[in-house]
């Protein structure tokens, strides 16, 4: 079995610890409530740089060895974090270079975190230097179970350092810079570039950034990897001193400025954080945990952060209702998690976040709802013990996601405003979630020979080869889906001659002559030709509608009104062994509910159980140990049949069996 580190074989259960805060005796106290809540791990020091560094000369562990002693002795181990999201004060003040500038070309003061140039060699020297510091004087330490690298990276800077880094950067890609203009199109208006060092950074001055797109996603291209790099300079330094640890940095779920999908390969474990908006539908943070496993094949991640309760910086905070935070955790355990962890343990005095739920209130004790609902939940999980860990959710669907289509898509200047890749991959991954159909979300270069169905939503930019992938897949038996908005263009964002969707227009067997983008006020329908009574006769459609031709295919629906009424709005093409349909519209929820409903149920692949509405059921797999956990997202209680065998819930110990009552946000585990 694979766990986190064999020293402690359980659920990670913890969280986000900032002693700083506090005067050092303050610790005794947490160590006591932190077993009363049965936490077992917590991470530190993820801000402290200013206090393990005061000066550039001056280092200073010992404050940080006897915390780390304290919480080893009563037996709470260690994700230990390095300090380098926050760069202390005298940092920035004697090194500017180590501090970003906008895109207006404004220099950014010091405060706030996260706020450093990723280029700054200043920056890298220390970051890597303390890593290294911090690696060398706990490589022994026995309460330390992993590495965290920083914090929630992200940020981008338009410095000179920048600048220069880019050109360099530029020229390694292209070679020359003919090839460069050749590749970004820059005929148009008139944008040749002689030698790379005319080449400038986007700027909010030259009309919204948005003229010329080889360069934006050349240039988020390189933002990600220079952020990529100071992790990898810290990932290395503390790799060579302690090879046998795992490190990890917490990622965003969808979060748009680094490309995760690559970033999850220098990562040895996925962490992220999970903070769902307020009103998100639970199917959001489903497909955002499934996103966290797909950027690393499905391998187990670490819920890293979530609030026990309320959060700070929304704009209401509302409290997390009896029993929710416990659903939440179980849901992210339910999509792969292997830890349960939370930000913060103790709420800060002071500052922005001392309004942000935690496991300590400001009152000090234990006697409150959240500390009550945590330590409930501690004893849980210290239960289950090793049971789970170590389990893979086993899908034969993949959704495609992309960052290089997340950032074409939403810096495409026409054909419409309201192109949001994540909420059509959100839509796409619910078709499935909500029918607890399981899904995993695959990365445009994984391994697509595990899938029998392959949903590729807004599949616009095509990467060399993915086509060519696709179609392979397809030959070979697989069904592949994709949507409007896919295949027109190739990875510098220039449009493939020859007709939409260009490179999977064979696939396909269609043509798209035109798309009309319709403002959300005008509505289009798909009138159903499929012999089907689980169908609708029509479904709402909108946003987008391609006016195409079937070359090969087979329209399974046509539009309902308009000039283009009677043309084709979905369609089906056999390829090789396979099929590949093209929906050609964005159709209401209920179309992609039954759609994903028929081309599962061709493939055998059916729902778990038959469940009620807002009922969340997932499979994780282990050897020959079955674990179905069944979540009620619902605000009352329900009747489930459980069926004729009895089956018993790993957290209860009860037996189910029959039509049984589960209350409004219960959990179970099934084995
Ligand atoms: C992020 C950070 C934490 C904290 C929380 C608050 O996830 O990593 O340090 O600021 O947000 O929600
Ligand atoms: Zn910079």
């Amino acid at each position: 079995m694979l766990v986190i580190n064999s020293k402690l074989p359980k659920i990670f259960y913890g969280g986000d610890y900032n002693p700083d805060q506090w005067p050092e005796d303050t610790c005794d106290e947490d160590i006591r409530l932190f077993k009363l809540a049965k936490i077992n791990v917590v991470t530190l020091p993820v801000f402290s740089w200013a206090k393990l560094q005061p000066s550039e000369e001056v280092y200073d562990f010992q404050w940080l060895d006897r915390i780390l002693d304290k919480l080893y002795m009563s037996g709470i181990f260690v994700c230990l974090a390095t300090p380098t999201a926050a760069h202390p004060a005298w940092m920035a003040h004697r090194y500017p270079d180590t501090l970003p500038v906008d895109s207006s070309g404004r220099k950014a003061t010091f405060g706030r975190r996260v706020n450093f140039c990723p280029q700054s060699k200043t920056y890298r020297h220390y970051s890597v230097k303390i890593a290294e510091l911090m690696a060398l004087r706990y490589k022994e330490h026995p309460g330390l179970v992993i590495w965290h690298i920083a914090n929630e990276y992200g940020g981008s800077c338009y410095c000179e350092n920048c600048l220069n880094a880019f050109h360099i950067w530029l020229k390694e890609k292209y070679a020359t810079i003919e090839h460069l203009n050749k590749c970004w199109y820059t005929n148009f208006w008139g944008h040749t570039y002689y030698q790379f060092e005319e080449i400038a950074l986007p700027s909010d001055l030259n009309g919204d950034n948005e003229c010329f797109q080889p360069l934006l996603l050349d240039y988020k291209r390189f933002m990600s990897d220079s952020v990529l790099e100071c992790y990898l300079g810290e990932y290395e330094a503390i790799k060579k001193i302690t090879p046998d640890l795992l490190i990890t940095t917490n990622l965003m779920g969808s979060f748009k400025e680094l490309d995760y999908g690559k970033w999850a390969k220098h990562l040895d474990i996925v962490s992220w954080d999970n903070y769902p908006g307020f009103g998100d539908p639970y199917t959001n943070m489903s497909a955002s945990h499934s996103l966290m496993r797909g950027v690393k094949d499905g391998a187990p991640f670490m819920l890293m952060e979530q609030t026990p309760s309320q959060q700070n910086w929304a704009y209401y905070n509302t409290l997390k209702r009896p029993g929710v935070m416990r659903l939440w955790s179980y849901q992210a355990i339910a999509h792969g998690a292997d830890t349960v962890m939370f930000f913060q343990m103790r709420r800060s005095l002071g500052a922005c976040e001392k309004y942000h739920g935690a496991l300590i209130a400001h009152c000090g004790h234990e006697n409150t709802r959240v500390f009550n609902e945590c330590k409930v939940l501690g004893e849980e999980l210290d239960y289950l013990g090793d049971k789970l860990l170590d389990s893979k959710i086993q899908s034969k669907v993949g959704i495609l996601f992309d960052w290089d289509n997340y950032w074409a898509t939403e810096m495409s200047v026409g054909p419409s405003r309201d192109l949001k890749y994540v909420k059509h991959f959100e839509k796409y991954h619910r078709a499935f979630s909500i029918q607890n159909i399981p899904a995993d979300v695959v990365m445009f270069d994984a391994d697509f020979s595990k899938y029998e169905i392959l949903v590729a939503p807004l599949m616009y930019l095509l990467q060399p080869g993915v086509a060519k992938r696709v179609k392979d897949f397809v030959a070979c038996g697989g069904t592949f889906v994709t949507t409007y908005f896919s295949g027109i263009v190739n990875e510098n964002d220039i449009v493939t001659t020859g007709g939409y969707p260009g490179e999977l227009r064979e696939l396909l067997g269609i043509w798209v002559e035109e798309i009309d983008a319709l403002p959300p006020s005008k509505r289009n329908s798909m009138v159903m030709s499929i012999d089907d009574s689980s169908f609708s006769k029509t479904y709402d459609c909108g946003f987008l509608c391609d006016l195409l031709h079937c070359e090969g295919a087979k329209p399974l629906a046509v539009y309902g009104n308009d000039f283009y009424k009677g043309t084709p709005c979905l369609t089906q093409n056999n390829f090789g062994k396979g099929n590949a349909y093209y929906i050609a519209t964005d159709p209401e929820d209920d179309f992609l509910v039954h759609f994903m409903r028929k081309i599962t149920s061709e493939k055998s692949i059916a729902p778990f159980m038959k469940v009620p509405l807002n009922v969340e059921v997932t499979q994780r797999i282990k050897g020959d140990q079955v674990f179905t956990f069944i979540l009620n997202h619902n605000d009352e209680a329900v009747e489930i049949d459980f069926g004729k065998s009895s089956c018993t819930d790993l957290i209860t110990r009860k037996e189910f069996k029959g039509v049984q009552t589960i209350a409004q946000k219960d959990v179970l585990i099934l084995s």
